[in-house]
């Protein structure tokens, strides 16, 4: 798996298996703030504390770090489940800079955790965020009514057109509490209206940089 730096600095890594990048070339960090942070997690914040969140997939674990750095610092409480079907292997995920690159280097270990912690476990890894990942296919993830926020961060459709379908979304849908939400960075006519289709309100806001819009739908 080549790891690759970004226009930010902060890595990201090549799938071979896929053909793309985990990140946009533009700015991993960047991304990850802007689609998943500002308009997923903050925009639930603003409005409750104990914040259930569903990651499709988990892949080198930055938007889980983003995440539990930012339930501390605005005191929430954050239970996080990250799918992933192809693990990244701990010794990559010792190479990536991500704590370095977001001013934390002392948090490296907690950041590794999220790699070498069990799998289908929940980790009280504080008293902010509760982490569980499971190896699990997204399009065979069912789980209704238990989660606020979904960060869905699977490669683009192009890359892997059989998880952006309407019954990968339908259970996306089902998977969310009433009110609950969808952030992610694709912004495609033709995904946009499988969300509608099964149900999802659906919201363009500005992109990161690179991209001139991301979605965000609701229950
Ligand atoms: C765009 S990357 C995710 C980046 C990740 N959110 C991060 O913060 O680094 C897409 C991830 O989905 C995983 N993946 C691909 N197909 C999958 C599937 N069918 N089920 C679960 N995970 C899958 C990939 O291995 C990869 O880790």
């Amino acid at each position: 798996m080549p790891l690759i730096t970004t226009h930010d600095g902060s890595h990201s890594i090549y799938s071979e298996q896929y053909g793309v990048t985990y990140h946009s070339k533009f700015g991993a960090v960047t991304e990850s703030a802007h689609v998943f942070i500002a308009a997923g997690l903050r925009y639930k914040a603003a409005v409750q504390r104990d914040i259930a969140i569903l990651e499709t997939g988990f892949g080198t674990g930055l938007n889980a770090f983003m995440t539990w750095l930012e339930a501390e610092r605005r005191n929430l409480n954050v239970r996080y489940l990250g799918l992933e079907a192809y693990p990244v292997p701990e010794e990559e995920a010792h190479a990536l800079n991500y704590p370095l690159g977001l001013g934390c280097p002392e948090r490296s270990a907690d950041f590794l955790a999220l790699h070498q912690c069990e799998w289908a476990v929940p980790h009280p890894l504080s008293e902010h965020f509760v982490f569980e990942k499971r190896k699990h296919r997204i399009e065979e993830f069912e789980q209704p009514d238990t989660f606020d926020l979904i960060y869905f961060d699977a490669f683009a459709p192009q890359a892997q057109p059989e998880l952006w379908t309407e019954e990968v979304f339908a259970n996306m849908y089902r998977a969310l509490k009433t009110e609950g939400a969808l952030v992610t960075y694709c912004a495609q006519g033709h995904f946009k209206r499988t969300l509608k289709k099964v149900g999802f309100t659906v919201e363009r806001l500005q992109g990161p940089p690179g991209k001139r819009e991301m979605t965000r739908a609701f229950r």
